[in-house]
């Protein structure tokens, strides 16, 4: 196993709620990385999950007419059942109301208490359960009809006057400065580093992290009056897994974690709080957080309300797996809100998929298929053109890399379509075809060059499109231990027997109407 590990999380998803495009938007960019990291010779750990706890869920469970326990069993399946629907190939998946995740809660809290960081007090104030998030009056508004709403998020707030215990956040402002600005790749992208650097700036409240007006959650030791607030609770899981309490565990090697992927409405939990909890129980803070934007859907704000979310289920089965994966993360600047629109995923389909891509493999492995006995074809002296070609599909695992290391999905795919397109207008010029007769040694290395293109951008691909790039290598007869990054600078192997060639994205056409 390789020394350089890499450890990427998804939030662990609330269970009031069954998964939308939006929860798979989040695992589907850590699928990718992972999947990428992999094949590039890291060892792995990427970890997915739920967050179980806290009034939001407790109150769902009770409206289902089922205990919290029950409720979150069957929500959590939910989520569960996301994974492989969607490919993801998560290293583990943890539920926040496993014993040992308890363990993990209390032993930080221990830590922070021996930090001196943590005091009772009472907290009085708004509280917004869908937010699961405390706000400051002036950060509330009461709308037309009466109610009081929280302005960053329009979520309505109630009154909460209870004994707490405090995290005394207010004393970490500095410290939480000087980590940021020593390490300047620790938020993406550079808008949301900026956000949380005026917010810190700013100056920060301590913060209110137990509750005694329910009781879902982590009992705080020595005091099980109180349960933890659920935001700690939740960044919790990200060392639980790591075995904490003990660092002796095998595992413990995946901390600090190499990126937590999150979205922007839950960056300030993950670069302000989470820090400094780390920080005062003297670990060390995750390497990088990145926080990707919205999806709406056709121009609206996707919810419960409008009934119109859009859920994995229905897209993989309306269009395939793949091209949605393809989709989601070609479409829209990762990090930037995105609108849902069909006519733009098809667009991609056509185009990107079936005309650019698809096409490509198909003229080439079928005229393989017909004039080189099934076999992939000789290799004989380059031209200009052919080592061109060859050299731009060579470049592109650094460019790919580079890209990914940043969260830009949308330019490593472009770069790499970029070759596809490269590839297409090299099939027109030197049109195999058409030396059949004049030339049969020339159409042949003309041929491989193609092959060969195609195996690279091939390798490239997988992480996006893991089912369709398995047929493509098969069908150029690429073994399966050829298929990691280990192997990109070798070459296709003239004379291997290939397999009959088959289509692999097919263009979409509208159903006919029943
Ligand atoms: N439980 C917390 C996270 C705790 S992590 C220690 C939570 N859960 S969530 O289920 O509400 O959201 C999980 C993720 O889904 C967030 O990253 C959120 O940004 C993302 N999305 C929810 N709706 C979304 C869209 N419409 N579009 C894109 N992502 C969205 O927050």
């Amino acid at each position: 196993m390789s020394s350089r590990t890499y450890y990427v999380t998804t939030p662990i998803y609330y269970v009031n709620d069954v998964p939308h495009i939006g929860h798979a938007y989040t695992s589907l960019a850590c699928d990718v990385l992972a999947r990428f990291k992999r094949l590039d010779g890291y060892d792995v750990h990427f970890l997915t999950g739920t967050d179980e706890h806290g009034q939001k869920v407790e109150t769902a469970a009770a409206s289902a007419g089922l205990s919290p326990q029950a409720f979150t069993d069957k929500v959590s399946q939910s989520f569960r059942d996301l994974v492989g629907k969607m490919n993801f190939s998560p290293d583990n998946f943890i539920r926040t109301t496993e014993p040992r995740h308890y363990k993990s809660c209390q032993a930080l809290w221990e830590k922070l208490v021996a930090s001196g960081d943590i005091y009772l007090g009472k907290y009085a104030g708004w509280y917004s359960v869908r937010d699961e998030t405390y706000f400051v009056e002036g950060e509330t508004e009461v709308g037309e009809d009466g109610k009081r709403r929280a302005i960053p998020t329009g979520a309505e707030v109630s009154w909460v006057e209870e004994p707490s215990y405090f995290f005394k956040l207010s004393a970490w402002a500095d410290r939480l400065l000087a980590f940021y600005e020593k390490n300047p790749g620790f938020i993406g992208p550079d808008s949301r580093r900026n956000e949380i650097l005026s917010f810190v700036k700013g100056g920060l409240q301590d913060l209110s992290v137990s509750r005694t007006s329910f009781s879902w959650g982590v009992p705080v030791p020595g005091d099980a009056k109180h349960i933890m607030y659920v935001w700690l609770d939740a960044l919790t899981n990200y060392i639980t897994e790591c075995g904490y309490p003990d660092t002796d565990s095998p595992l413990w090697k995946y901390w600090p974690a190499d990126l937590h992927m999150v979205g922007k409405d839950i960056i300030r939990f993950h670069c302000v709080f989470w820090p400094a909890f780390l920080m005062s129980a003297g670990l060390a803070p995750p390497r990088r957080v990145f926080a990707h934007g919205w999806w709406t859907n056709e121009g609206q704000k996707m919810s419960k309300s409008l009934n119109n979310a859009i859920y994995p289920d229905e897209l993989v089965k309306a269009y395939g797996l793949d091209p949605v994966r393809y989709f989601l993360l070609r479409e829209v600047p990762f990090g930037n809100d995105g609108d849902f629109q069909k006519r733009a995923l098809i667009g991609r389909m056509n185009g990107d998929l079936a005309n650019a891509y698809g096409n490509l493999c198909q003229r080439v492995l079928s005229i393989v298929a017909k004039n080189c006995g099934e076999k992939v074809p000789p290799k004989g002296a380059l031209i200009e053109a052919d080592t061109a070609l060859l050299g731009r599909a060579k470049g592109l695992l650094a460019a790919v890399r580079s890209e990914l290391d940043e969260q830009a999905f949308h330019r490593a795919l472009a770069v790499i379509w970029e070759v596809i397109a490269d590839a297409n207008r090299y099939v027109d010029a030197q049109a195999p075809w058409a030396l059949a007769k004049t030339d049969p040694a020339r159409r042949d290395t003309v041929l491989w060059v193609l092959a060969e293109t195609i195996r690279r951008v091939t390798l490239l691909v997988q992480p996006f499109m893991p089912d369709s790039t398995a047929s493509i290598l098969d069908q150029l007869g690429v073994p399966a231990e050829g298929r990691s990054f280990a192997s990109f600078d070798s070459e296709l192997v003239s004379g291997i027997g290939l397999p009959k060639p088959q289509g692999v994205f097919p263009r979409y056409v509208e159903p006919k109407a029943a």
